[in-house]
């Protein structure tokens, strides 16, 4: 058996049947209330496996949740026969579920309802369970797994000689705990023990994040991330499992966790694929040297020759804010046709004027009176003064929201842009210790602040790339 192993890995693919929609209100607000590209998905997904099938390097593709994104039966057959396509070109196939991949039927939390969009509203279709998806994915995963954990649909895999990969099914309740059971968590230890007694390398995969993107995700979501996520470290920690793959944010993060005895593991948490920046990962080990080396991977064009970028991001909230602007302060009418969805354009309907003063007031602003406002510019030397007056304070907005997604934001601490903002928010950070404000003090994560939590957004302060990284597995 050999002893390097290449796979692809995939998450949040959001997969929506053409044959569920047709063209209206009910899509288009479900695509932005969802904020993915739903109605291009099938597109989406597909020139991501043209892609894997022109690589004969890599022959494994591994899917780790939300693969569809209602649970609805049509998107779940659409779904497999392109699961079949790359097991017919010979690639081994893995997949776990998440939330999205069921509906509830009144067993757990989960509260998907599978339907068809119609022109005016939305009818009820046929659906999967959690209980029908064991069966429905049995031939990419649980088939040629050297263990299965049937309760959770959890299973391990042998990647190559020297390498496992643990697939960890979302076994929770469908929303406050998603992440493995009692019984899961012992199974889980037996073969993390198995693989450790047989001298392998393990990697897990998992919907769920075990190290949010930023902490005020922690503080704010807990219960979105991977149920359990403290044990889970710990006996990534205790078996030396140096890394486990999420998605479910949606956000392209790698994060690294190091205990006081100087322990390590990190989260690779993918960006969807169905965002307008989405990527998929690609991951070799060599279980001779011990390295594990991840890339991304994007593409440019739609399946059907769109481009991605800009076909997909005026879809979603970064983007139409963007738009949005503009609209505002000059087309009315336009503004509130491309808000339906997103803002509350009934109350806004009644104030045109008052939104048109504000978006040109917007568009106006300059970087210099942010630098202002945060007591930072007489600090700035001549030439960062003279770069401030010439930012729009609207373009410096709109480079943090494009890459809350997609990671590696570009404002690192010697820009003016992360001097400006970061002054704004020490001072706002005063000012909410001073007055007390009780609504912006609970936000903060505790022994945090806002210049922390902008931090986050601002430039890449986790490990330096969120699209890349090569570590030693036996470290
Ligand atoms: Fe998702
Ligand atoms: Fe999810």
């Amino acid at each position: 058996m050999k002893r390097q192993t290449a796979f692809y890995l995939i998450t949040d693919s959001h997969l929506v049947s053409p044959d569920i929609w047709v063209e209206g209100k009910p899509i288009t607000n479900r695509e932005r209330g969802d904020q993915i590209a739903l109605k291009a998905t099938p597109q989406i997904l597909d020139a991501y496996i043209d892609k894997i099938l022109a690589d004969e390097e890599t022959d494994t593709v591994v899917f780790t949740g939300d693969n569809v994104n209602n649970g609805d039966r049509a998107s779940h057959l659409d779904f497999r026969a392109r699961l079949e396509r790359l097991t017919a070109a010979g690639k081994r196939v893995y997949v776990i579920s998440a939330t999205h991949d069921y509906c509830g039927a009144g067993e757990d939390e989960n509260g998907f309802s599978a339907c068809r969009y119609t022109e005016t509203g939305t009818e009820p279709i046929d659906f999967l369970r959690k209980s029908d998806l064991f069966d429905f994915y049995y031939e990419y995963g649980p088939r040629q797994a050297i263990d299965v954990h049937r309760d959770s649909r959890s299973y391990v895999v042998q990647l190559c000689g020297g390498v496992r990969l643990v697939m960890i099914d979302d076994n929770g309740n469908g929303r406050s705990h998603c992440g493995l059971f009692e019984d899961g968590t012992r199974w889980l230890e037996n073969a993390l023990r198995d693989a450790q007694n047989a001298g392998d390398y393990v990697l897990l995969a998992t919907h769920h994040p075990v190290l949010p993107p930023w902490e005020v995700f922690r503080h704010m979501a807990e219960h979105e991330l991977y149920g359990g996520y403290r044990e889970l470290i710990a006996l990534m920690l205790s078996y030396n499992v140096r890394v486990v793959f999420t998605g479910h944010t949606h956000v392209q993060s790698i994060r690294r966790y190091a205990d006081e005895a100087g322990r390590w593991m990190l989260d690779v948490s993918t960006i969807a694929l169905a965002n307008a920046a989405g990527k998929m990962r690609r991951v070799t080990v060599d279980a001779d040297s011990g390295v594990c080396d991840i890339q991304s991977v994007g593409i440019d064009a739609l399946s059907d020759g769109r481009p991605v970028y800009k076909t997909l991001h005026p879809l979603n909230f970064p983007g139409i804010i963007e738009d949005l602007l503009p609209l505002g302060a000059s087309d009315f009418d336009a503004f509130l046709t491309l808000g339906d969805g997103l803002l509350p354009t009934d109350k806004l309907r009644a104030h045109p004027h008052l939104i048109g003063f504000a978006c040109r007031k917007a568009q106006k602003l300059k970087l210099s009176t942010a630098a202002k406002l945060g007591h930072v510019w007489r600090r700035m030397e001549p030439a960062q003064r003279r770069y401030a007056r010439e930012t729009a304070l609207t373009d410096v907005v709109f480079g943090i929201l494009r890459h809350i997604y997609p990671g590696n934001a570009p404002y690192t601490p010697q820009t003016v842009e992360y001097i400006a903002l970061t002054g704004v928010a020490a001072r706002l950070d005063r000012i909410v210790r001073r007055l007390h404000i009780k609504k912006a003090q609970d936000m903060i994560p505790p022994g945090s602040s806002l210049v922390e939590m902008l931090q986050d957004f601002l430039y890449n302060n986790r490990t330096g790339d969120d699209d890349a990284i090569r570590f030693s597995l036996r470290d």
